[in-house]
Formats: C-alpha cells, sequence, structure tokens
C-alpha cells in the first residue's frame, strides 16, 4: 500500500504554541500523594517530593500544569492548603467520595512545579463558591505584598509572588456530576462576573471559561454559545475535554475517534466565531483543550469506591488505567489532531500526568515508570515544536462508525525553524499492511534523517508495568531514505512513528 504527503515550507497552519503540550494534576486518587508527594519515599527531596517522578516529568518539557481540578476544584477551599501542615484540615471530598488531608496545597504544588521547570495554571472554585474566593486566591497567589492576602502568603514562606496568568473560571461546570453545576446562562453570568472582577486586579491575565465536558452532552453546543455571549469580552481561552475509550474492542472504529475530536475543535472555533461576529468583535478566544486522554480501563474497577462503598479513603488508587500499545496510536493520532489545530487550540493538558489516567505511574514505596502512551507525548512535546505544516495528504482509507474514508495514515509535521528541522509524527491504522509513505519536501533544502523512532507491537494490548517497565518502548526505526527532495518512510502495521530531517 502507498500514500503520498505534500510538505510546502510556506503552506503552514500556525506557530504552535508549546502550551499545547501541558498536563493536568488534581487532587484525586494517587495523583498528588504517593504520585508527585511522598515523603517516605527514598527518592523524595526536602519537600517530599519524589525525584524519581520529578526526572521522568522533567524529561517531557511539561510546559504547564493545571491544578488543583478537576471536578475536586468545585468543592476545595484552597484556604485549607497553606500554613502549616499540622493545622491543616482533612476534608471530605465529594467529588471521588474520599478524603484530603491538605498536606500539599498552593505552595507545595508551586515548588514542585518550579522544581520541574513548569509553568502553573490555576482554577478557581465556581461551584460552591465563587467571586470572593477567586479574587482572594489570585491576591494570596499574584500581589507583591502590603495587603491581607500577600501579606499571609509571605508569612507562610513565600516572598515573592508567583505571577499566574493562567486561570480556569471552574470545571465543567455543564456536567450534573459537578458540585455547584449550573446551567449555560447561570455559569456564564458568574464566569463574566469572576473574569471582570480578576481583571480588575489584573488585565492581562489570561482567563479561561468552561466548555463542554465533551460532544455528547445534551447541553452541547448551546452550552458553548450561551457561555460565550456571557464572557467574550472577558475572556482568552474556552476549555474543552475529551476522553477516548475503546469500549467495544473495535481498534477500527477506536483509531477513528480522532475525527470525532476535530469535530469537536471546528464546531466550537465556529461558535467562537459566531458570538465574536455577533458582537461586532476585534477580540480572538482560542481553546484550551485542558482535559484529554484515553479513560476507560479502570472504570469497572473504580465504581467501589465512587459509590462510596469504601468510606472517605485518603489517596487510594483510581482511575489508574494501565495503558497498552493500542492507546499508543491513540495519543499518537490526538497530538497529531491538537498540531493541525494549531491554529485555534492554543493550550491542551494531558489528563493527568501522575498515576491518574497518567503517562507516569508510580507504586507507594517503589519505582516510577512510564506508560506505553508517554512516548508520543514525549515526541510531540520534545519535537513538535514550532511552526504546524499543512500537509497534503493521499492515503487509502476505511469506513469507521466515525468518519468514512478515515484514512489509514495519519500524520502531522512541525518546521522548527530555529534548529531547522523537521518533525513528522505518522500512524498506521492499519492491521495488517505496511505502508510506503513518500513525502515531497518543497521549498526545503533537504539534508539527512537526522532521527527516526518507531513504535510497533505484535500484541495491541501489551503494557508496562512496574515489573516490566519497558514492554512498549520506542526503538530507532530504520529504511527511511531521502532522494531527490522526497522522504519514503515506511509504516508497518499499526505503527506510531517519529521521522526528524535536517533542512
Ligand atoms: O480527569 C478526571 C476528571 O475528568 C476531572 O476531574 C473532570 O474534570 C473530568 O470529568
Amino acid at each position: 500500500m502507498k500514500a503520498t504527503v505534500t510538505a510546502h515550507r510556506d503552506y503552514t497552519i500556525s506557530k504552535i504554541d508549546d502550551r499545547v503540550y501541558g498536563a493536568f494534576l488534581e487532587h484525586l486518587g494517587r495523583a498528588i500523594y504517593t504520585g508527585i508527594y511522598e515523603p517516605d519515599h527514598p527518592t523524595a527531596d526536602a519537600n517530599g517530593m519524589r525525584g524519581d517522578v520529578a526526572k521522568l516529568v522533567k524529561d517531557l518539557n511539561v510546559p504547564v500544569v493545571r491544578y488543583p481540578g478537576g471536578n475536586f476544584v468545585s468543592a476545595y477551599n484552597w484556604e485549607d492548603g497553606i500554613g502549616p501542615r499540622d493545622q491543616r484540615p482533612t476534608r471530605l471530598d465529594l467529588a471521588w467520595h474520599t478524603s484530603d488531608s491538605n498536606a500539599v496545597g498552593v505552595h507545595e504544588f508551586a515548588d514542585w512545579c518550579e522544581t520541574v521547570g513548569t509553568e502553573m495554571m490555576l482554577a478557581v472554585n465556581l461551584g460552591s463558591r465563587g467571586v470572593d474566593e477567586a479574587r482572594s486566591f489570585l491576591e494570596y497567589v499574584n500581589h507583591p505584598g502590603g495587603s491581607y492576602w500577600s501579606d499571609l502568603r509571605i508569612k507562610n514562606g513565600r516572598k515573592e509572588p508567583w505571577n499566574v496568568k493562567m486561570w480556569c473560571l471552574g470545571n465543567e461546570m455543564d456536567g450534573p456530576w459537578q458540585v455547584g453545576h449550573k446551567d449555560a446562562a447561570e455559569y456564564g453570568k458568574l464566569a463574566a462576573n469572576t473574569a471582570r472582577a480578576m481583571r480588575m486586579f489584573d488585565s492581562k491575565l489570561e482567563l479561561i471559561v468552561c466548555g463542554s465536558s465533551n460532544s455528547d452532552m445534551v447541553s452541547y453546543p448551546d452550552w458553548e454559545r450561551i457561555v460565550l455571549e456571557h464572557t467574550y469580552d472577558h475572556v482568552d481561552h474556552i476549555s474543552l475535554h475529551m476522553y477516548f475509550a475503546n469500549r467495544d474492542k473495535n481498534t477500527a472504529n477506536y483509531l477513528a475517534l480522532n475525527h470525532k475530536l476535530d469535530t469537536y475543535i471546528q464546531t466550537v472555533a465556529s461558535t467562537i466565531l459566531q458570538v465574536k461576529a455577533k458582537r461586532k468583535s476585534k477580540r480572538e478566544v482560542f481553546i484550551s483543550f485542558d482535559e484529554w486522554n484515553v479513560w476507560y480501563h479502570s472504570n469497572k474497577q473504580d465504581r467501589e469506591i465512587l459509590d462510596g462503598n469504601s468510606g472517605w479513603p485518603h489517596a487510594p488508587g483510581l482511575l489508574e488505567d494501565i495503558y497498552n500499545f493500542e492507546d499508543v496510536l491513540m495519543v499518537g493520532l490526538i497530538l497529531n489532531t491538537f498540531i493541525r489545530r494549531s491554529d485555534v487550540v492554543k493550550i491542551a493538558c494531558i489528563a493527568q500526568l501522575v498515576n491518574v489516567i497518567a503517562p507516569i505511574m508510580t507504586e507507594k514505596g517503589g519505582p516510577a515508570w512510564a506508560q506505553t502512551i508517554y512516548y508520543p507525548y514525549y515526541f510531540a512535546s520534545i519535537f513538535g515544536r514550532g511552526t504546524a505544516l499543512n500537509l497534503l495528504v493521499n492515503s487509502p482509507g476505511y469506513d469507521s462508525t466515525h468518519a468514512d474514508n478515515t484514512p489509514y495514515v495519519d500524520v502531522s509535521g512541525v518546521h522548527n525553524e530555529e534548529d531547522g528541522t523537521l518533525a513528522f509524527f505518522l500512524v498506521n491504522r492499519h492491521a495488517s499492511e505496511s505502508i510506503s509513505v513518500d513525502v515531497s519536501l518543497q521549498g526545503f533544502t533537504a539534508g539527512a534523517v537526522i532521527d527516526h523512532q518507531i513504535m510497533t507491537h505484535n500484541n495491541l494490548e501489551a503494557v508496562n508495568v512496574a515489573r516490566d517497565q519497558n514492554a512498549v518502548a520506542p526503538r530507532k526505526g530504520t529504511g527511511t531514505s531521502i532522494a531527490d527532495g522526497t522522504l519514503t518512510v515506511s509504516l508497518p502495521p499499526y505503527s506510531y512513528q517519529m521521522v526528524r530531517v535536517k533542512v
């Protein structure tokens, strides 16, 4: 089987905002406790943060981490997580039917972000709380000093303000599962008022209003229109979330799901334009896709805790999806979609980062390791920075439940002008056929192939676990060539590949 791709230097989509390679950490399950924080762990630093986890995160060069939720934030008191640890209250977390000691709060998270070299993106609670909490939290985090909340921060050990720029106005407020769930108009008004108050403090903040929790919500896409009609002049991004699952064990349909993602982005981008036109506004609003990942492997085992049959445990294992090789392909496809939609998606966060539907797993007191999906995320984050190319792709396809003629070859291309390289991320969705892809490089003087990484496996269900951490891992690819300005790559069945070319 053959496919062709044309990549032209001047035919571009957009400069990719580095923040599309962001991540998310919620007070949920073992994401924080025994995830990033475990004071008794042999690798823990002076702050009790696991060094082995920090290393795996640093290697990913994560530009931004969203915190502290998620559903958790909708009944969270940020004040519970400041001040001396032994005086912090243990609270019940209604979202996940657990309890939280508050041993980690904004100070500990901020220190950890400095350690791993990432930027904070904070969410305010617009579920059980509102404008007042948001303005106090903002003052605590960003005001230099000389006011009640900023002086309290200084007293609690942090002199300099953190100057957090990105703030989420609540989380998934369209969801009936959310504490303080609201209808679109109710939420739109609250979000607009909260944004106005926050901008009175600092007009340059980047504010993110809640869009839909997924594109199957009954309120979608009217939710986006109504919320934006209330908030358009006050926000910079609208947040979208989407999780992917192969529940019926149909790989062909599963791997076509990024078509649904693309339609979701396209629809909301159109809604943004509709509201913009209606308001005769010059303002640009973008999409913050601040929760995405595969999520289904752990659904059954989580019921016991989520249904409240286990009491209110502290940091139990929850949402601990063990990812397989098939999910490598899906995550590669999702990231390709974000690269191709980098004109409208400016922030995206893999949900989540450690233990909870995450690329990094830990054992309490034991090792930390990379799950299978760590690798496509790693390759995109490290080598997917630059300008997205508008590739012309000609590939044979198949009909799936999500789209007719879903191409077997899914590809994105990035031109990094700074280091003079091209990176191509390719997925072969075909179960049994190799596909030879000719990429015509136009407007570039192609040099050598400088890197070629491939992920394949004879078992779609292969996983990485503590005792076998490298069962699914990338290896150096072979057989890629460049002749007369054409790069030729052979894609084995069900494979993920990254190819970098010097130009
Ligand atoms: O990431 C897990 C949960 O998924 C988040 O708390 C919530 O926002 C979403 O429903």
